[in-house]
């Protein structure tokens, strides 16, 4: 069956900048394991759990070396960042040069040499670490954009391995692409997998026109021909565990905390939420904007309705994340100002991380869903909040610029970058009447039940068996 958990006789070596697990200090000293933020670590969890596999990657905290552990069944490879790696390869060019440059440039990418030399130099690392670790004839599948060089390094060294490579952010268009100074290197460095895989068909042309414009490679289809070597490139849009959410989400204790939420917001008509890490490309100051028109307008009154925005805190050190984190308060705070009644407010904004029994229960708890990034590569909240509503009600908004509209075409689909367009779409969701929010509800469930991580997780890895057998000959 295709939604089948993964069994594997081979483990899986997942390779990706974060472990599942991040450790945190606690402020008596000691030290404490939390998940670790984002949907990568959400989809990927489950598939490195259910081959006993294991993850290589960075615990969170700088010069913290650490011996490896199991957790959760998984094997947990520790890779120790100094401050300096964190600052360069991470928070520099992972996350000021490439995240905003593979997200259409909603934010101004930086090209520092220092930086790109840092990078190569951890991706170097981190091969080293997984050449240790993997097994002959292994399946490595490293993670994201902040690892592109492993796969060409991997394959140097060890050329038994089966690799394969996926992007969860999406891949720009060449005329975007092109600008990185260091272009070819970073095509080189992921033609070395056997697959590539990306969340959207638009991601795997982008990427097939550069490794033609860059490598001159020659690429038919999915699949490209480069130095003697044949690999592929292809979409394989990732997912939640589907069945996992919906039993969570069935418990009495859930259902019942989703209930006591509602009550300690005042008990509104409308309870709409907003989830994300505070990023710019999730559009959430082009989400508040409309929603406060929308009060300054009349058109919605709180108390009746409610906004609960969750941010969670996220790469706190770039400096494009903490003007951000200023400007989304001071746009609460006017909103608040202007819409609060005593001990009511208008938007309740709560920049922490949450649990995921306690996301649950907010998902069941929100009429409405507004999930609208200026550019996303899947954006697995969205996806969350369809698995968790076993109820049928509730009504997702979302924007056209995430992965996940291809999928989830029974949204109610919005251009975040469309003021006017956001706040016709918040005012459909809002007045929707419960027979149409239902019928909408069950097609994106079907979709989503369908279509899991454990398909996605499947797919991937019987794609990456097919091209590396035919490699192997
Ligand atoms: C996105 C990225 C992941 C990343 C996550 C959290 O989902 O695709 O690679 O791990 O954000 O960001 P952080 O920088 O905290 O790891």
């Amino acid at each position: 069956m295709a939604n089948a958990p993964l069994t594997s006789d081979t483990p899986v070596v997942v390779v990706a900048n974060r472990l599942p697990v991040d450790q945190v200090s606690q402020p008596d000293g000691t030290a404490q394991w939390r998940t670790s933020p984002g949907g990568l670590v959400a989809a990927l969890e489950p598939v490195v759990q259910a081959t006993k596999g294991t993850w290589v990657g960075w615990p969170g905290v700088p010069d913290t070396p650490l011996e490896p552990f199991d957790v959760d069944g998984m094997r947990i490879v520790p890779l120790d960042l100094s401050a300096e790696d964190v600052a360069d390869y991470y928070e520099g060019f992972s996350n000021g040069t490439l995240w905003p440059l593979y997200h259409d440039v909603t934010g101004e990418p930086v090209f520092e040499r220092r930086w790109w030399e840092s990078y190569c130099d951890v991706n170097a690392r981190f091969a080293r670490a997984v050449d240790l670790e993997a097994s002959e004839g292994a399946i490595v599948w490293v993670q994201d954009y902040q690892l592109q060089l492993v796969p060409a390094l991997l394959r140097e060294r060890r050329p038994d391995l089966r690799i394969g490579f996926f992007d969860h952010i999406p891949f720009p268009g060449y005329e975007i692409y092109a600008r990185l100074p260091w272009r070819r290197q970073v095509v080189e460095g992921l033609l070395g997998a056997d697959l590539v895989g990306f969340q959207r068909g638009g991601d795997a042309a982008n990427f097939l026109r550069a490794a033609r414009g860059t490598c001159g490679a020659a690429t038919r289809g999915s699949v490209i021909e480069c130095g003697g070597r044949q690999l592929r490139a292809a979409a394989f849009p990732i997912s939640v565990d589907a069945a996992a959410l919906d039993e969570l989400a069935r418990r009495p204790e859930t259902i019942q905390r989703a209930r006591t939420l509602r009550h300690e917001f005042g008990d509104p008509e409308t309870l709409i939420l907003g989830v994300d890490r505070l990023d710019y490309t999730k559009g959430i100051l082009h989400r508040l904007r409309a929603y406060g028109e929308l009060l300054d307008d009349g058109d919605l009154h709180p108390p009746e309705t409610v906004l609960v925005q969750v941010a969670s805190p996220s790469r706190e050190r770039v400096e494009e994340y903490q003007r951000l984190r200023n400007e989304v308060e001071v746009i609460v705070g006017r909103i608040n100002g202007d819409h609060s009644d005593l001990g009511h407010p208008a938007v309740h904004y709560l920049h922490q991380t949450f649990p995921k029994e306690e996301m649950a229960a907010l998902y069941l708890a929100a009429d409405v869903l507004l999930v609208t990034p200026l550019r996303d590569g899947m954006n697995l909240v969205a996806k969350e909040y369809v698995a968790c509503r076993h109820d049928e009600h509730g009504a997702l908004v979302l924007s056209e610029f995430a992965g996940a509209a291809d999928e989830l075409r029974q949204a109610l689909l919005v251009n975040p970058w469309d003021i006017d367009g956001t706040k016709e779409a918040i005012r459909r969701a809002v007045a929707i009447t419960p027979q149409e929010a239902a019928r909408r509800m069950r097609s994106l469930r079907r979709r989503v039940a369908e279509f899991d991580v454990h398909r996605w997780a499947n797919a991937f890895l019987g794609a990456l068996a097919m091209v590396a057998e035919s490699r192997e000959g």
